[in-house]
Order: structure tokens, then sequence, then C-alpha cells
């Protein structure tokens, strides 16, 4: 297959270009070539999407299927009138943040609402509007495209460090703060699952709209199973809502964070998609306790980032948490 890839030189793209090239494909990536480095044996042409001829570069060159994971509207549909018609198979990447509801547990990608598709005026999508932008994005592309909805991605190479906190948080063991309560939902994929499937998808044809994400742990499964599978010698104190709140300790991601904490009720479906569909469509994920060992040792050969709590905030949060159960007990 000559797979083009629009992006490819951040981390999924960059999985999705090194495992189509180690199994034999033809693999370009187009970029501007800021993000980062372009994989082995992959052919890079520079582009800039957000000019009108910003895709030129690519004339002359012939593709089987295409991959894009732009969050832009208009590079969307620059990218669908230069190149689609001339492609056998579009893939779309696009996110579970499309949906309007994330109230609801057990979702579907075929049955669950959308955000309303962000304005033109707004294409150039700030983070506030990145799931409206994504839909509108979605409707460029048109239905006869593999849209893969991803949800949390993680694994070695992620920039943002969200999943990374809590294998390099375990292997330090120790007295772990947890975020309770123990049956919160937990869900995401590891990216070298996500690129082999959204390789296959064009290597079979597949079209229409997926969600592509792993199963849904309860935090403490999840806790178990990351601490289990890096012999950490840890406890876990698990501690309430409220009391996170008293000691601004944020959710999901960010400084002073504890990720993959999620906001409740709003979010309480977020982490429970029903991804049947997908698995039938064949996705197929790894155990959990392999992306764990595999994302600490990139974090740790690589200083791969990590976001959220410190171990001085963490600590502080602990001797906080115990000094209000001893005051209570009183
Ligand atoms: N991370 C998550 O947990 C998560 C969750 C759900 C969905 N997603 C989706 O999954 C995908 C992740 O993709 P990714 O990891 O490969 O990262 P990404 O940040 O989406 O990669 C963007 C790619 O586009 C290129 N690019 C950016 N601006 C450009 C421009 N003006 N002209 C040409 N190329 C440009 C970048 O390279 P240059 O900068 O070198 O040009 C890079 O290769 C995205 O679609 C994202 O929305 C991610």
């Amino acid at each position: 297959m000559r797979l083009l890839i629009l992006g490819g030189t951040q981390f999924l793209g960059r999985a999705i270009a090194t495992h189509a090239a180690a199994i034999g494909h033809d693999v370009t990536c187009a970029a501007r070539g800021v993000a980062g480095p372009v994989a082995h044996g992959v052919r890079f042409i520079r582009v800039e999407r957000d000019e009108e001829d910003g895709l030129a570069p690519l004339a002359g060159h012939a593709f089987d299927a295409v991959v894009d994971v732009s969050r832009h509207p208009g590079q969307v549909r620059r990218a669908v009138a230069a190149l689609k018609p001339h492609v056998g198979h579009w893939t779309f990447v696009s996110t579970v943040s499309v949906y309007a509801d994330n109230g609801t547990p057990g979702q579907r990608a075929d049955a669950a609402p959308l955000k309303a598709p962000v304005a033109p005026e707004v294409a150039h999508s700030t983070e506030p509007t990145y799931g409206a932008a994504k839909v509108a994005c979605e409707q460029a592309v048109g239905d006869d495209a593999f849209i893969c909805r991803a949800g949390l991605i993680v694994g070695p190479e992620d920039p943002t460090g969200r999943f990374t906190y809590w294998p390099t948080r375990l292997a330090r063991g120790g007295e772990v703060l947890v975020p309770g309560p123990s049956d919160d939902a937990v869900q995401f994929i590891d990216v070298r699952d996500l690129a082999r499937w959204i390789v296959h998808a064009a290597q079979t044809g597949l079209t229409g709209c997926f969600d592509g994400i792993g199963p849904t742990y309860t935090r403490a499964q999840f806790m178990a199973e990351c601490s289990g599978a890096l012999d950490s010698s840890c406890t876990f104190t698990w501690v309430d809502r409220a009391f996170l709140e008293s000691q601004d300790i944020r959710r999901w991601t960010g400084p002073r964070a504890l990720p993959l904490w999620l906001p409740l009720p709003d979010y309480a479906g977020f982490a429970t998609r029903d991804t049947s569909p997908a698995r039938a469509a064949g996705l197929t994920v790894r155990p959990l306790a392999q992306t764990a060992r595999d994302t600490l040792a990139w974090a740790r050969s690589a200083g791969g980032p990590v976001t959220g709590l410190t171990a001085d905030e963490e600590r502080a949060a602990l001797q906080a948490w115990h000094a209000g159960r001893l005051e209570a007990a009183k």
C-alpha cells in the first residue's frame, strides 16, 4: 500500500508510520517538519496545510490510502478536495471529544449525539472548540471514510505525560495518593494498538464511525494491574473528591493534577464507551501491564514528559489527609 499520512511526525501519526513501514508498506509523511522526527524508512514531504495551495508538493505522487490527523476544518477541506478523489481509502483520526453527552455510560459511536460543528470563522480551533472543530472536520471528510474517534491515547512517546504519571509514580513505591471512588472508570488505548488498527482499516477498506479505545477498567483494577506489572511496593491511600478539591488538586492533566481523574457526574460516561463495534472491526489491544511497563521504560530512557502532582505536593496532600482523619477520630 502506498500510504500517505497527513501529519505523521507526532505521537500517533509517527506510530502509524512506524507500524506501516515495518510491515512493508510504502509510507510518506507530509508535515511542516516542526513537531518531531520522521520514522525510520519513511519518506517525508514538507507541506504547509494552512496555505491554500500548501499541499502542492504532493502533486505527482499517487497514494492508495490517506490518514489525516488534523484538527482544523480548513486543513481537512483542502486535503479532501485535493486528494480524496484519487485515493482508495481515507481515514480521519477524530476524537471522543466530538460527543455532546459525556454523562451517560456505555454509549456507542453510531448512536451518540455530537456537538454542533464549530463555525467557519473560528475554524482554526483552540482547545475549547477542539471537539466541535473535529465534528466539522468529520463532516468535511464525508460518510465513505473511516472515522476513528480516538479516546485517551497512551504509551511510549506520549507527549502529554498524563498516563505516564501513573507508571512513574507507582515505580517510585511508598504511599500513593489515589482519587476515589475505587470504581471510577478509566479507559484509554495504547498508541501502538490504535496505529495497528488504523493500518488494518486501510488494508481492509473499513469505513464508518468507530470509537478507537480499549476496555474500561475500574480505577482499582487500573492501579492493581499497573503496580503488579511494575513489581512496585506501594500502598494506596484512596481519598475522596471533596478532600482533593479542598487541597486544590486538579483533574485529568496539568500541574497539581491527579491524571485521568474526571469530573463527575458530567463525565461519568466518558471512560465507559462501548467498543464492541471496534473490536468486531478488528481492533485488538495489548494487556495494560505491557503498556505500563513500556511507558515506564520509555519515560526512564528518553526522559519522557510527566504531568501531575510533584512528589512534594503528593506528600503534603497525604499529610493533610492523615491529619484530617486523626482530627476526625478525636
Ligand atoms: N492524544 C490523545 O490522547 C488524543 C485523544 C483523542 C484524539 N486524539 C487525536 O489523535 C490524533 C493525534 O495525532 P498525533 O499524535 O499524530 O498528533 P498531532 O498533534 O495531531 O499531529 C499533528 C501533525 O500535523 C502536522 N501539522 C501541524 N500543523 C501543520 C500544518 N500547518 N501543515 C502541515 N502539517 C501540520 C504536525 O507536524 P508539523 O508540526 O511538523 O507540521 C504533526 O505531524 C489527533 O487527530 C488528535 O486529535 C488524540
